[in-house]
Formats: C-alpha cells, structure tokens, sequence
C-alpha cells in the first residue's frame, strides 16, 4: 500500500524528471449553484478537491493545485487560476519546470482511483504525448443544425467520452500551452491542445463512475458512490 506522499508509480518510459500533478480547481462553480466555488464544496465530509489531492499525492512527486484568487483554503502547494480552465492548468504547469511528465486531474471528478492514474502513466509509451482517460460513448448521439433538423447520426463505436486524468510528456503540454487566450478558452481539455499542436493522444478505457460533478444532481449521485465504498 502506497503512503501518503509517496510515490508508487514507475515514471514513463524515457521520463527523467519528477511525475507532477496538476489539479484545475480554480472555477467558480455555477452549473452547481452552491455557496462555494465547486471544488471546496464539502461532498463526503471533506472539501471535493481532497478526494483527487490524496489519491494524485500518493502517484506524483508534488502536485500543483490551481484555485480562485482569494480562495484561502489551506492547500499546501498552489498557484492562481486562469480566467479558463487551460489557462489554470498553464499557471499550475509553470510553477513546474522540474516535470518530465504531467497528470491533469480535476477537482470536479472526486471519485479518481489510484488504478487508473496508473494506467494513464503506463500507456506514454514511445511515441505518445498524452495518454487519456475516456468512457466508451453509450448514448447514440447525432449532430443537428441549430434548429433541430438532425443531419446525421454519428458511429458511437468510435466515439469517446473524455474524462480526466490526462497524462502528458512535460514538453509536449508546455509546447500546447503556448496557444493564444482565445484558443485556451474554447478548449475543453488539455489534450485537444495537444492535438492541435500535432502530437499523438491515446485514450485509455476508463469507466462512467469517474464522472464529472457538474450540477447538483452530479453531487448527490457522487455522495452516492462514496457511501457505497466506505
Ligand atoms: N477550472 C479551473 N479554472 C477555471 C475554470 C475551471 O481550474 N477558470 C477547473 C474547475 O475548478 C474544475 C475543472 O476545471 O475542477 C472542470 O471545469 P468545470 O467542471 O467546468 O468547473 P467550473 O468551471 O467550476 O464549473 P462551471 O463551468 O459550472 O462554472
Ligand atoms: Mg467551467
């Protein structure tokens, strides 16, 4: 059993450098609608954000957490979002110059397993930039014009829910970073930069019970599954 602040994973394949967590935490949580910005809202009797915390602790040498500005919640190592989400993992990203690789997690997917951080770190294999959690797609889903008419049903065998954690070579994340504000802000994940940037992502299966805590149905069905696994 890994101890807490340990690390109990091999790095990848080439890494030289230290494993780096870094964990988006700085929205306000509107879909949600509570009190608090999201990833400090108690789910289980404990701020969200700790669910991810300990289990990236135990898989990274340090991890970096990016939160609002004025949020003075006792977080050991972190830095000042972004006005967007990649803009947050870009602030967290430069305080790391050490990384050779990076595990993006965020806060709003409490229920992350150390199985699965591992996973993602085993498949950077050669020639891969980023290796991704993501649920094979269970809905079928159809792309539609903006007033309903449906032009055409899309092949779920080849479709992916992405989730995180996102696992990236340190460079390649650095390198897809460096894209305009407008670009960061239409940019729903980190690997899509990636691929922008021409680098190769891997998706690696990954389960619906990692989901996203958006609204607060998500949270009462995430204080769900915790209670099931105490
Ligand atoms: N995030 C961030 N910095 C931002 C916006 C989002 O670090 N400027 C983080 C959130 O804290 C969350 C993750 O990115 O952990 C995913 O974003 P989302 O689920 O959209 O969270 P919020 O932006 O907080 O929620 P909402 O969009 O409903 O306001
Ligand atoms: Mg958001």
């Amino acid at each position: 059993m890994p101890q807490p602040g340990g690390t109990s994973l091999s790095r990848p394949e080439g890494a030289v450098g230290p494993l780096v967590g870094i964990v988006p935490a700085g929205g306000s949580g509107e879909r949600l609608g509570a009190q608090r910005p999201k990833a400090f809202v108690v789910l289980g009797g404990r701020p969200m954000l700790e669910w991810s915390l300990e289990v990236l602790t135990r898989a990274c040498e340090r991890v970096v957490v990016a939160v609002p500005a004025g949020e003075i919640d006792d977080v050991p190592d972190r830095v000042v979002g972004g006005v967007s989400r990649s803009e947050s993992v870009r602030n967290a990203v430069a305080t790391a110059p050490e990384a050779s690789a990076f595990v993006v997690h965020d806060a709003a997917r409490p229920l992350l397993t150390p199985e699965l951080v591992e996973r993602c770190v085993a498949a950077l294999g050669d020639g891969v930039d980023a290796a991704i959690a993501a649920a094979p797609v269970t809905d079928t889903i159809k792309q539609a014009e903006p007033s309903g008419r449906v032009v055409g049903t899309l092949d779920r065998g080849q479709l992916w829910a992405v989730q995180t954690p996102q696992v990236f070579r340190a460079d390649s994340l650095r390198h897809a970073l460096r894209a305009d504000a407008a670009t960061l802000a239409a940019a729903t994940d980190d690997a899509s930069l990636v691929e922008a940037a021409g680098g190769s992502v891997q998706v690696v299966e990954s389960r619906v019970e990692n989901f996203k805590v958006t609204t607060a149905l998500d949270l009462r069905m995430a204080e769900a599954v915790l209670a099931e696994r105490c």
